[in-house]
């Protein structure tokens, strides 16, 4: 209000002229409002499933140190704090699948199943174990299909139901128990090799038959299943695995499990509502109690490209600011998980589904990883308050539990902005200031930040460029 009446005072006296690009700009105020509190954040993921992690095991020092980085460090990479794993279900590990733990089932549901383990889980669990190094403490196991042995269909992959959720009968008997244990199996083998596993999901996209592993349910059949899991999981000490459903294919189909699941009643049960973006994008917020995590998407469609910004495209880093912007900040999502952190140049045509292309022993990193750096300032466990104001600005804050305030700001002028950003509602006791940012040129760049006699931090960000501040409270 205050910057558009003394634009107008300005126009009645002086000359449009006056307002050339060497003028110094008006800086642009977004208000932080600490007393606003919205939703607890649980993190920004990737998944290196379908044998994507072995990409960066293959790879040789120093680059693979390098590509860790990249994903998990937090003052020099994207930060990532969630790893989506996949509980594999196929008999092979040919070609991408994931293989099971459970390659032959007993021949009746209650038989001792024989498990067997390679320790390797597809290169997940190396990675688990190099997350967790870098501190990363979120581990979201999700099965595509239980093994086949215990579908409707008989193979894990071509759709098929788990046997024994209504309207899915078998001749061999109700496979859910046994399905629960299994998950439980996979949860304990990760233990005992340092990986807290803390949310379980056991589909994927169950309203689309796959001809890779994939099982289908409905959120009615889903419950069925996540009443014998709830139990299990309480019974094995593990009632802090948190249960996640149903990784539909979009937004429109999950908020249906959603409330199927509600009426079912199974609703507390639940974790997370989980969902993917392909089918319906994200808009608005779900109707549910629980948590909701966007837990896979990317641009399937587009040709390889590190831009970050051409004309809008899908791939563009400019373009997943956007995205993980409106779904953190405009609809209430806890996690936002992008699909496969790296691919190989072969797989899909080389397409946008990765954030870094491993070409044998090179890589490439695209700008989409440096969109999702700029939210790695905001932690597991930070508040969501109200942030608003500037023209051309989508600002989004979050409190984090060490007391400091992170700010992402998206510029979405196509002109440089000086960005000057005032806490309201509360303090943050003899604050400093850091802010980075990223557009065409840079990545995640430490950028220097004024501050003002009332307190208000100042930087500039370029056109369609994107600004994190993280406003950190100094020594009592
Ligand atoms: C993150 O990168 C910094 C700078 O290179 C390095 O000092 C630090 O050890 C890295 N963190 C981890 C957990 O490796
Ligand atoms: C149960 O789990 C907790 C934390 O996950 C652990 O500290 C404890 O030792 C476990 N107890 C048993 C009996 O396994
Ligand atoms: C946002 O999600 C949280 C759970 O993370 C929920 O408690 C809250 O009611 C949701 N807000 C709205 C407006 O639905």
């Amino acid at each position: 209000m205050y910057l558009s009446l003394s634009l107008a005072a300005l126009a009645a006296t002086t000359p449009l002229v006056a307002c050339t690009s060497l003028a110094p700009r008006q800086a642009q105020k977004v208000t932080i409002d600490l007393s606003k509190n919205y939703q607890t954040i649980d993190g920004f993921g990737i998944s290196a499933a379908f044998q994507r992690a072995n990409l960066i095991v293959n790879l040789k020092e120093p680059k693979q140190t390098e590509l860790l980085n990249l994903l998990w460090n937090t003052t020099t990479g994207a930060g990532f704090s969630i790893l989506r794993n996949g509980i594999g279900s196929t008999t092979d590990s040919n070609s991408d699948h994931m293989n099971t733990i459970l390659p032959k089932c007993p021949s009746s549901p209650d038989g001792t199943p024989n498990y067997v383990w390679d320790g390797k889980d597809s290169g997940q669990l190396w990675l688990s174990q190099k997350a967790w190094a870098y501190g990363v403490r979120t581990f979201y196991a999700n099965a595509w299909s239980a093994p086949g042995c215990m579908k409707t269909n008989g193979n894990d992959a071509n759709g098929g139901s788990l046997c024994g959720v209504s309207g899915a009968k078998c001749n061999s008997g109700d496979w859910r128990q046994a399905f629960a244990n299994y998950l439980v199996k996979y949860i304990q083998l990760y233990a005992d090799a340092g990986v807290k596993v803390t949310h379980v999901g056991f589909l994927n996209e169950p309203d689309f038959t796959a001809s890779y592993a994939g099982m289908l349910s409905s959120g009615t059949q889903a419950a069925d299943f996540i009443k014998v899991l709830y139990p299990t999981l309480q019974k094995n000490n593990l009632s802090d695995v948190g249960i996640n459903c149903c990784d539909g294919t979009g937004w429109s189909v999950s908020s249906q499990h959603a409330s199927q699941i509600a009426a079912a009643g199974a609703e507390n049960m639940v974790y997370a509502i989980t969902s993917h973006e392909y089918s319906s994008r994200i808009s608005g917020v779900m109707r549910t109690t629980r948590r909701v995590w966007q837990t896979e998407y990317s641009d399937l469609n587009g040709g390889w490209s590190t831009a970050w910004y051409s004309n809008g495209g899908a791939g563009d880093g400019f373009t997943w600011a956007n995205t993980v912007f409106n779904g953190i900040v405009q609809s209430n999502l806890t996690a936002y998980i992008f699909w496969e952190g790296v691919q190989d140049r072969a797989t899909n045509n080389n397409n946008n589904e990765k954030l870094i292309l491993v070409d044998g022993q090179s890589y490439t990193v695209s700008k989409r990883l440096w969109a999702f750096a700029q939210w790695r300032i905001v932690r597991p466990g930070a508040v969501r308050v109200g942030a608003s104001g500037g023209s051309n600005l989508k600002s989004g804050a979050f409190v984090n539990k060490d007391g400091s305030v992170a700010v992402v700001i998206i510029n979405s002028g196509t002109s440089a902005q000086t960005v000057s950003v005032a806490v309201t509602g509360g303090t943050v006791a003899t604050p400093s200031v850091k802010a980075w940012v990223t557009d065409t040129s840079k990545d995640m760049v430490a950028v220097d930040v004024t501050v003002a006699a009332d307190g208000s931090a100042s930087a500039s960000v370029s056109g369609r460029g994107m600004i994190s501040f993280l406003i950190t409270p100094g020594a009592a």
